[in-house]
């Protein structure tokens, strides 16, 4: 696996591959792998030749009072299993390569980005925008792979993706969880034992807006209810927001008549969890992927 720490040595890795005919999938990470990012890495292999993985915790997405100083670093590893993964190429930048003196350019991509994570963190969207832009650009990939787990950032992407006709196609992958439901995340190592047990009550109040539509249940406000009680009855958990929102614009709805998403931000001390589920009326499957943007 070759391993890349510069712009200039990542192109020439690129354009080799491209000299070969092979097709590239990319897999932008913030790294402390975990089975969600194994799991990408696999499908990037699966539909593409040679694959890149990037590591970078991109201060741009991070609010000044946000983890990133704490955010979990551990790069030996992280390339170990990258390397089980089969990927070919790591590209694991220094901030002054991605952000040199006198940088100052941003993407935006708004509407979908107002409401969400987009609200509780100002400026996490231009930040994550704006680096997936240069990593794009660097890379040139023919996919690149993100997960449902941050539903909104695959929207925010594809959305840009579309907008700025940027010539690649975004594959979005389902959400890996743990044995109990808990989506996997870089941030769960945080959670002392009973912060992860309190955890557990955002997969059964998902689960329960999901009984509660399948039983006829259309009615936003009564779902959500439903849910941020659950959620309130667990002492150690504190709503960021709970919020059902159109697919795929991220809109308010008060009923639904098709597929909505259901996402939510709840803190457990000092951590903050992201999950989220699409609700289906009527019992129709949906498959985030093939959301027209
Ligand atoms: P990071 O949080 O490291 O996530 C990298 C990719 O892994 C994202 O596409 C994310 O949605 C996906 N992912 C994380 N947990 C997952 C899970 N449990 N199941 C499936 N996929 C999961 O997201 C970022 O980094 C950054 O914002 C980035 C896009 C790299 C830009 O800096």
């Amino acid at each position: 696996m070759l391993i890349h720490q510069t712009v200039e040595e990542i192109r020439q890795t690129v354009k080799k591959a491209r000299s070969q005919g092979l097709t590239i999938g990319f897999v932008p990470t913030m790294g402390y792998f975990h089975e969600g990012h194994l799991v990408l890495m696999r499908e990037a292999k699966r539909l593409c030749d040679f694959v890149i993985v990037s590591i970078f915790v991109n201060p741009m997405q991070f609010g000044p009072q946000e983890d990133f100083a704490r955010y979990p670093r551990d790069l030996e590893r992280d390339l170990d299993l990258a390397g089980k993964a089969q990927v070919d190429a790591v590209f694991s930048p220094t901030t002054e390569e991605m952000y040199p003196a006198g940088f100052s350019t941003a993407v935006e991509v708004e509407g979908i980005t107002e409401s969400l994570c987009g609200h509780s963190r100002p400026g996490h969207f231009k930040g994550v925008a704006t680096v997936v832009t240069m990593l794009f650009n660097i890379v040139s990939p023919d996919k690149a792979f993100f997960g449902q787990k941050d539903a909104q950032q695959a929207l925010v992407i594809k959305r840009m993706v579309r907008d700025l006709q940027m010539p690649l196609e975004i594959v979005v992958v389902p959400t890996v969880r743990e044995d109990d439901g808990l989506a996997m995340s870089s941030r769960n190592i945080f959670l002392n034992p009973a912060e992860r047990k309190a955890s557990l009550c955002l997969k059964k109040s998902m689960e329960t807006a999901g009984q509660m539509v399948a039983g006829g249940e259309f009615e936003v406000s009564k779902i959500l209810s439903a849910v941020r009680e659950i959620i309130t009855n667990e002492p150690l958990a504190l709503i960021d927001y709970v919020e059902i929102l159109s697919l795929p614009d991220l809109k308010p709805v008060a009923n639904l008549s098709g597929p909505v998403l259901l996402a939510m931000a709840v803190r457990f001390g000092k951590t903050r969890l992201i999950d989220n589920t699409v609700l289906c009326p009527g019992g129709v499957s949906y498959v985030f992927n093939d959301v027209k943007i």
